[in-house]
This record gives C-alpha cells, structure tokens and sequence, in this order.
C-alpha cells in the first residue's frame, strides 16, 4: 500500500514538473501571442496613463486557430518566423520592415519534400497572370498562409472538401473586396456575372474548382499553378462533361482519391448520365431521329435514280 502512493506521488511529481511543462513551453508562447492574435479585441497595459487599456484588433490579424492546429506548421512557434522581439507590446515598428522566410527559403532544394516539387511550382506560378501583373509583389503567401495551409488535394479523400479548400483560397480575395483592392487599386469583378454563361453556377464552385478552368494541367505536377489569361480559360462544356473528362487528369488524378475509385465512388459520378453530355437520350426521340434518316436518304436515292433515268 505505502509502495503505490509513492509511486503515485512520484508520478504525479514527474508528470507536473518534467512532461507537462516541456510539452506547454510551446503552447506557452503560442498563447502568449495568441492572447491578442486570436480575439476581435485586446488588452494591454498603456505605461503611460498606467493602466490597461482595451482595443479592437486589426481583423486581418487575428490568427485562425482551428486552422494553425492542422497545418503544415503546426509544429513551430510563432517566433520561429517571426522575430522574437514581438514578445514585447507595443510591438517596435521597425519589425514591420524585416523581411520573412518564403516557402522557397525554407522549401527550395530541400530533398526531404522533392514529392512537392516546389522549384516546379515556382516556376509554374511565375508564368501565371497574377506574377506577370504583380511581380514579386504577388507572393506564395497571397494564396498560401504559412498559418494555416494544409495539403488538402493531396490527402483529403473528398472531392468536395479539396474543392472547397481550393476555392476559398481564390475566394478570399477576390470575393473580399478590400483585399482584392489593396493588391490592384480598383474594384473586383463580380464573379457571378463573370461567369453568367455558366449554368449552375452554385453546383459548379462546389464541385470543381477555379484551376481547373484557369490553369492548363501540368503533368508533373498535382496542382498546376499558371494561372492563365481570361481569353485561354476553359469554356467548352464538353472538356469535362465527356467520358474522357479532363477532370481525370486534374482533379481527380491524386492517388487518394484513386483508391476511392477502385471502390467505385468516383467511377459512378465519372458514369453519372446527366454528367457526360450525349448520354442523355430519350428513346422515342432516338426512333424518331432515325426515322427522318431513313426517309432522307430515301428521298436522296430515289431523286438520284429519277435523275439518272432522265439523263437517258
Ligand atoms: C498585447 C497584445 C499583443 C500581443 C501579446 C502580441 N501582439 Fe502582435 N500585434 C498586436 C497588435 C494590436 C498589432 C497591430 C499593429 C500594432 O498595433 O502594432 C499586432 C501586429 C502584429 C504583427 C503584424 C505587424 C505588421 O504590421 O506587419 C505581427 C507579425 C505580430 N503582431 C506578431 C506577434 C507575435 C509573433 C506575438 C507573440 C510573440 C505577438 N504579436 C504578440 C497585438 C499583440
Ligand atoms: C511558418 C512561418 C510562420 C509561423 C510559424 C507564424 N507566422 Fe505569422 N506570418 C508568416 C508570414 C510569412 C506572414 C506574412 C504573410 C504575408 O506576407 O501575407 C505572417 C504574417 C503574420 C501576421 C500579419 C497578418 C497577416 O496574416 O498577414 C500576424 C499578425 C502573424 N503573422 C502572427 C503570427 C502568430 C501570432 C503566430 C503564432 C501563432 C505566427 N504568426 C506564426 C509566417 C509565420
Ligand atoms: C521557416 C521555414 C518554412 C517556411 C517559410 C515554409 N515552410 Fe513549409 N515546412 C517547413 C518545415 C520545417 C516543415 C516540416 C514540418 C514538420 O514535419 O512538422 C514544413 C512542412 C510543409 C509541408 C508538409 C510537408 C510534408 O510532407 O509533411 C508543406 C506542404 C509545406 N510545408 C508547404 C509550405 C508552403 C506552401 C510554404 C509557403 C507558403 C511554406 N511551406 C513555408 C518549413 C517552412
Ligand atoms: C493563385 C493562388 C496560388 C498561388 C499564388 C500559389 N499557390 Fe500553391 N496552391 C494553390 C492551390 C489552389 C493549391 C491546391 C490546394 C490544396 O488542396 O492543397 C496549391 C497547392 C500547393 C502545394 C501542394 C501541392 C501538392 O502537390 O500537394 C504546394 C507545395 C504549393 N501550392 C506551393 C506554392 C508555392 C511555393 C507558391 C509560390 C511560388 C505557390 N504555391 C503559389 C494556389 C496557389
Ligand atoms: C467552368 C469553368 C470555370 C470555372 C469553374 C471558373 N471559371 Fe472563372 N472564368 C471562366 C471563363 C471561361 C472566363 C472568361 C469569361 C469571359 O471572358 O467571358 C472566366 C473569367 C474569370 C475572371 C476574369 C474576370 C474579368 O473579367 O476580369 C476571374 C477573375 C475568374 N474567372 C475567377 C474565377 C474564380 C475565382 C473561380 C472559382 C471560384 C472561377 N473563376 C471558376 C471559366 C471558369
Ligand atoms: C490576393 C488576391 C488574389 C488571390 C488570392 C487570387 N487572385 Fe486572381 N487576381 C487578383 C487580381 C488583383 C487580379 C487582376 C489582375 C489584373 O489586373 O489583370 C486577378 C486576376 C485573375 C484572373 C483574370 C486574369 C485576366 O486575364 O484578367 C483570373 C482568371 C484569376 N485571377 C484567377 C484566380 C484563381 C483561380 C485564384 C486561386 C487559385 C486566384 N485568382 C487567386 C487577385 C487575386
Ligand atoms: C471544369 C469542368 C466542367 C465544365 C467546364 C463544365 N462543367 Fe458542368 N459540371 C461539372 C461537374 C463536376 C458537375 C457536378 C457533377 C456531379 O457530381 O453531379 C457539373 C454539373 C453540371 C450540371 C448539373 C448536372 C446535374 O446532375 O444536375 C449541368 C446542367 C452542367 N454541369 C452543365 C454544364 C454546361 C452547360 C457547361 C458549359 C457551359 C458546363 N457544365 C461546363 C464540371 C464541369
């Protein structure tokens, strides 16, 4: 009995002081920054009036925390990127002008992530429209954050998540009319009116997404990233609704998503009728078609005999 309770107490004592405190040091400093980073408002401590004083915060700021604890980085500290110098509030202006990591300081030539093919995406997305406008001014970061991103297309198994995920990153600016015209300094297109050639449009966006018809597929690449002019964009209906779609190749071409079809999911929205164009047919209509190319071509032959018998 008395060897159990020291055991217990010794646990205890090890679990408080060695395993618990290594483990929240992380989340310590997350949550120190977090305090203010995750809220509409702040508090901080004005040394000047000597009190603290309450404040709204800027929304493009706070840091979406559900988010940060799925991505990619979710091991990392807030100061592992950003200087250590922001523990301290009011934060020194001058931080504001040091330059932070892009995903090619960290990324590029890294043999531990090759399968991402990041020199290709690089090069990919400065062929695209937004880098041939904006120039290094357009960064990874305008669509990526380094918050939040997570390989959705390349691990999620449902179509209709990857296809959300995908949109919102193009939705988030050019759908929010601030961030759209702090980075080109006039209005956004209304999208729905853009694309009011496109039936369905609600069923569309959330079935496919804006790369497939705005970037030409890139082989070697799972997502391709030349995001081309308006002119080139895809509009024949055909090139996805087709047994042959092209969707296979982009959308569909992740081996998650592969292993689904081997179970047949996808096979049977790939086989849906009233997805492939030309599949849709009503048998009396069918009849009806092939009877009016019956007496055609026999009104062709029997006015060529006639002409025929005329000649002679
Ligand atoms: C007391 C609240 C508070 C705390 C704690 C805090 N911040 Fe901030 N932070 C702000 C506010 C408010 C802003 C908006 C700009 C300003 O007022 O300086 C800001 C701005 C920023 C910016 C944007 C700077 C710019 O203008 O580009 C970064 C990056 C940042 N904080 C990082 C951090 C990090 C990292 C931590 C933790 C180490 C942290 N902050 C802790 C309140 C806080
Ligand atoms: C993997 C690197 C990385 C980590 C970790 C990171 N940040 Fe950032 N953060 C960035 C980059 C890069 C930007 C600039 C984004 C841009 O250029 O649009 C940024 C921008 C910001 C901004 C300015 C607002 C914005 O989104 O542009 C704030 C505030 C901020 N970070 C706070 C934090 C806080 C708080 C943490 C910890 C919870 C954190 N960051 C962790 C890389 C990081
Ligand atoms: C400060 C360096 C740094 C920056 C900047 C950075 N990353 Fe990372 N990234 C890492 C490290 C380190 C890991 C591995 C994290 C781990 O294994 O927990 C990682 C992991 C990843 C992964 C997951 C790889 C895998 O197979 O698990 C992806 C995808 C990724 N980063 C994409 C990006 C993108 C896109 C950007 C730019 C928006 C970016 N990273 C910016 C350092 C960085
Ligand atoms: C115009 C928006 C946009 C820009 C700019 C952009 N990307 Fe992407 N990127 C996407 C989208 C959309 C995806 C697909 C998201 C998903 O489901 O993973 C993606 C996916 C990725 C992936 C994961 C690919 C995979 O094989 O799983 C990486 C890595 C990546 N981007 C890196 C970059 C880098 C590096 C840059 C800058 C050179 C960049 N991206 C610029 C939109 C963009
Ligand atoms: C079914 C194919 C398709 C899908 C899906 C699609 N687009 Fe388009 N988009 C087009 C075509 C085609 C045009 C050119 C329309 C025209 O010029 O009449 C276009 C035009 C645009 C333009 C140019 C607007 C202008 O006039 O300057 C933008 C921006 C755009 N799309 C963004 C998006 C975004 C963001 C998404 C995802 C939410 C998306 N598109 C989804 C086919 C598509
Ligand atoms: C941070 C903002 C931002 C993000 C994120 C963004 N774009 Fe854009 N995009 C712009 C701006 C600004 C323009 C206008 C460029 C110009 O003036 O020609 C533009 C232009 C376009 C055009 C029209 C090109 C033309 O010929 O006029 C298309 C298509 C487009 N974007 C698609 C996308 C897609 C698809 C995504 C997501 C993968 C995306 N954008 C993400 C800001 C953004
Ligand atoms: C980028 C590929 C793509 C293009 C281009 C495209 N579609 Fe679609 N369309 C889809 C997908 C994916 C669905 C959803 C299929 C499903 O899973 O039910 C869909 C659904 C539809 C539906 C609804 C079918 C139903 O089951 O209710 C109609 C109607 C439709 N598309 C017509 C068109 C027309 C007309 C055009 C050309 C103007 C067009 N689509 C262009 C991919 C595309």
């Amino acid at each position: 009995m008395k060897y159990t309770s020291v055991i217990f107490v010794c646990l205890f004592l090890f679990c408080t002081t060695g395993i618990v405190p290594a483990q929240s040091y992380k989340n310590a400093q997350h949550h120190q920054c977090l305090k203010c980073h995750s809220n509409q408002s702040y508090s901080f401590m004005n040394t000047v009036k000597n009190k603290v004083e309450k404040r709204l915060m800027n929304p493009y700021f706070i840091i979406d925390t559900v988010g940060l604890t799925h991505g990619v980085h979710k091991q990392f500290d807030c100061t592992d990127c950003h200087s250590s110098e922001y523990g301290t509030y009011p934060h020194q202006a001058t931080l504001k002008l040091q330059p932070l990591s892009t995903c090619l300081d960290c990324h590029g030539g890294d043999a531990s992530f090759a399968t991402y093919h990041f020199e290709r995406i690089d090069e990919e997305f400065k062929k695209s429209v937004h880098y041939k406008v904006y120039g290094d001014n357009f960064t990874c970061t305008k669509c990526h954050s380094q918050h939040t991103y997570k390989a959705t297309a390349r691990t999620s198994s449902d179509v209709l998540e990857i296809v959300d995920y995908s949109n919102k990153m193009c939705l988030s600016c050019h759908n929010d009319m601030k961030k759209y015209k702090m980075v080109s300094g006039h209005d956004n297109p209304k999208l729905i009116q853009v694309h009011e050639w496109l039936p369905n449009q609600e069923l569309h966006f959330a079935h496919v997404r804006c790369i497939e018809c705005h970037t030409e597929v890139a082989d070697s690449l799972m997502v391709s990233h030349n995001i081309l002019p308006k002119e080139k964009a895809l509009k024949k209906c055909v090139e996805c609704h087709s047994a042959n779609s092209r969707l296979k190749a982009s959308l569909y071409k992740y081996q998650n998503l592969q292993k689904r079809s081997e179970n047949g999911t996808l096979n049977t929205v790939l086989a849906n009728e009233s997805y492939i164009i030309g599949s849709h047919q009503i048998p009396l209509l069918k009849l009806a078609s092939i009877l009016i190319f019956f007496i055609a071509l026999c009104g062709i032959l029997i006015h060529g005999i006639f002409r025929i018998i005329k000649k002679k």
